[in-house]
């Protein structure tokens, strides 16, 4: 029989980073990384495995998908063939709440979803480790979003079937706290260099990188003691200076990647002044540059105000910590 197989899975933002992969093949980074996995922006995707196809189909928001994205969907499909020892081809249909590739973890929520999906639709049965490894497989990112709330990926010790057994996200205690992430969306169109060649331009080139990956070392360590406190302050500080940090080793590399936009640095500005005013707000950005601004749930509104009086025409949206990857109570095999 033909299975279809429909997942729900939420983008991630991470307060430790990674960039940078040693292991392109296997998707496997040089960095652990800790995130909050979202209430906002999920994508919606249906695996359909279709016997007669000759090709897999790729539907992205509702119009054909070509060339790279197609291409990593289809590389995706070709690994849960093998784990699952099929040939058949499939129709994906993925919908996104937000624009993809715009630096809004679209690729976290599209391969969490594409992993559930794709796993349930071709009879793997995977438990949630398992899971985060093969969304790994997608995207560095989508292992944490397989998981809500806060997530750390490991990046693994040594190379080859051994590295790509020990990279896998799971659960980070926290002691319950009053977060939000207050996302500023600058701009949506699409990057322009991808994450994945600022990433290797960066590992070769920047002679930051090394220190940059040390030092965000020692900040998972506090953040993680910093999360089981709730100390929200201490979370957004080591959240922000790792930011920045990865923003740094990027303009360092040779060319320079950069993300940050004058709008970008104009929203930074404002945090300041927030800071200043006694308001506990934190920035984050990744490979884009929307900004993420880490407060206090009963600051959420103050905060958004002024990233719109700031950033006026940009979209502004107040974010909680959300669920896990799941399947889509709607669908049916
Ligand atoms: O794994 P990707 O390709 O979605 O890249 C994620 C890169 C950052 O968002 C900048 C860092 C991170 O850890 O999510």
């Amino acid at each position: 029989m033909d299975r279809r197989a429909t997942a729900v899975a939420h983008p991630n933002i991470a307060l430790i980073k990674y960039w940078g992969k040693r292991d392109e093949q296997l998707m496997i980074p040089y960095a652990d990384s800790l995130s909050m996995t979202l209430d906002i922006f999920p994508t919606t995707t249906t695996v359909r495995i279709d016997s007669g196809a000759p090709a897999d189909e790729v539907v992205l928001d509702g119009s054909p998908a070509g060339g790279e994205r197609r291409q990593r969907v289809v590389t995706f499909l070709d690994l849960l063939r093998q784990l699952a020892g099929r040939t058949e081809r499939a129709h994906v249909d993925t919908r996104n709440s937000v624009p993809t590739g715009a630096g809004l973890a679209s690729s976290a929520s599209g391969f969490a979803a594409l992993a559930l999906a794709g796993a349930a639709a071709y009879g793997l049965d995977l438990d949630a480790t398992a899971l985060s490894r093969l969304a790994r497989r997608g995207s560095v990112s989508a292992s944490r979003s397989v998981f809500g709330g806060f997530a750390i990926c490991h990046a693994g010790p040594g190379a080859g079937a051994a590295a790509d057994l020990g990279s896998y996200a799971e659960p980070v205690p926290v002691a319950p706290f009053d977060v939000a992430l207050v996302v500023a969306i600058v701009d949506a169109g699409p990057k322009a260099v991808s994450s994945r060649e600022g990433m290797r331009r960066t590992v070769r080139t920047s002679p930051l990188y090394p220190s940059w990956v040390a030092s965000g070392r020692a900040d998972l360590a506090e953040m993680r003691t910093a999360l089981l406190r709730g100390d929200l302050d201490a979370v957004g500080e080591i959240a922000e200076r790792n930011a920045l940090g990865m923003h740094a080793t990027m303009l360092a590399a040779r060319p320079a990647v950069r993300y940050l936009a004058p709008v970008t640095v104009a929203v930074l500005d404002s945090v300041l002044r927030l800071r200043a005013d006694g308001v506990g707000a934190y920035a984050t950005m990744d490979a884009g540059p929307n900004v993420k601004v880490l407060c206090r749930r009963a600051d959420a509104d103050r905060v958004a105000d002024t990233l719109r009086d700031v950033a006026p025409g940009c979209a502004v949206v107040v974010a909680g910590p959300g669920p896990a990857a799941a399947p889509d109570p709607g669908s049916r095999p």
